[in-house]
């Protein structure tokens, strides 16, 4: 039996209308697709008739353990299957690919990577806020919440208020960030904002400052990075939260054919 192969696809922010050409076309060509929470499984289930299994991390229930996710991709490739491993943003940043491309190399399974767009950029751009902008910020920092001591780790290496920081994974340590920028010297009236479930139905953005962001409202449950800098004025000069183009912007088009 010939070996299979694996591809490592980004399916970007939620938006399906935001998967790449060839993330479709690898998903429509799938023997078998194991996709993480944040990807709309019903817009996967309709350009595909594969077998299809959630293996992330759902709020409630038991994640799929990461070493279970690489036997199933190697076993598959083994048996020969086109394996679509589809993840949220792009597989490499802050996806764990770059474990599963080492995984699948040490196991002598061929792979390929489709990168994705990164929420990272794409859900500040979305709310109307550029993460660099001429004359106001020449530079982003990308970075985990998750866990405050390489968040402090990574602050520890920038000048203060010196470029654009978008936080992911961070919703529910924001005090934490807060206070750690507070500590490093970042003024408190630095603008920020939280912009959550970006380029879906469920979006929504809040803007404050690193003073307010500890008693910020957001929902709970979507994803949501943190955007702080800045560049969060330009929101306002902008004017076009995505979630107010969108349905004015498929018009135009759909009237044009
Ligand atoms: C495990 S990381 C994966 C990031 C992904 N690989 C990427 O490139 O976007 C999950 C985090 O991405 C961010 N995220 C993903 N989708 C988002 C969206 N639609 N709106 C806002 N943040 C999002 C949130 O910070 C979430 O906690």
């Amino acid at each position: 039996m010939s070996m299979g192969l694996v591809s490592l696809v980004g399916a970007g922010p939620g938006d399906p209308e935001l998967w790449t050409l060839k993330a479709a076309s690898r998903v429509r060509n799938a023997d078998i697709v194991l996709y993480d929470a944040l990807v709309d499984a019903r817009a996967l289930r309709e350009i595909t008739d594969a077998p299809c299994f959630c293996v992330g991390k759902r709020a409630r229930r038991p994640s799929v353990r990461q070493d279970t996710i690489h036997r199933l991709m190697i076993g598959a490739a083994r048996r020969g299957k086109r394996v679509v491993r589809l993840k949220g943003g792009d597989p490499f940043v802050f996806g764990r690919g770059g474990e599963e491309a080492l995984a699948l190399r040490m196991a002598g399974v061929p792979f390929e990577v489709v990168p994705g767009v990164s929420s990272a950029v794409a859900a500040p751009g979305w709310a109307g806020i550029p993460v660099t902008h001429r004359g106001v910020a020449s530079a982003v920092l990308t970075v985990s919440g998750h866990e405050l001591a390489a968040f402090e780790r990574a602050i520890g290496g920038v000048t203060p208020n010196g470029l654009t920081l978008v936080v992911l994974m961070g919703l529910s340590a924001r005090a934490a960030v807060a206070a750690t920028l507070r500590a490093r010297g970042w003024r408190l009236d630095t603008p920020a904002a939280i912009v959550c479930a970006a380029t879906t139905r469920d979006a929504f953005t809040w803007a404050g400052t690193i003073g307010q962001l500890e008693g910020a409202e957001v929902p709970a449950g979507p994803p949501g990075v943190i955007v702080i800098g800045e560049v969060v004025r330009l929101r306002e000069a902008i004017g076009s939260e995505g979630s107010r183009l969108q349905p004015e912007a498929e018009e135009i088009y759909e009237r044009r054919g």
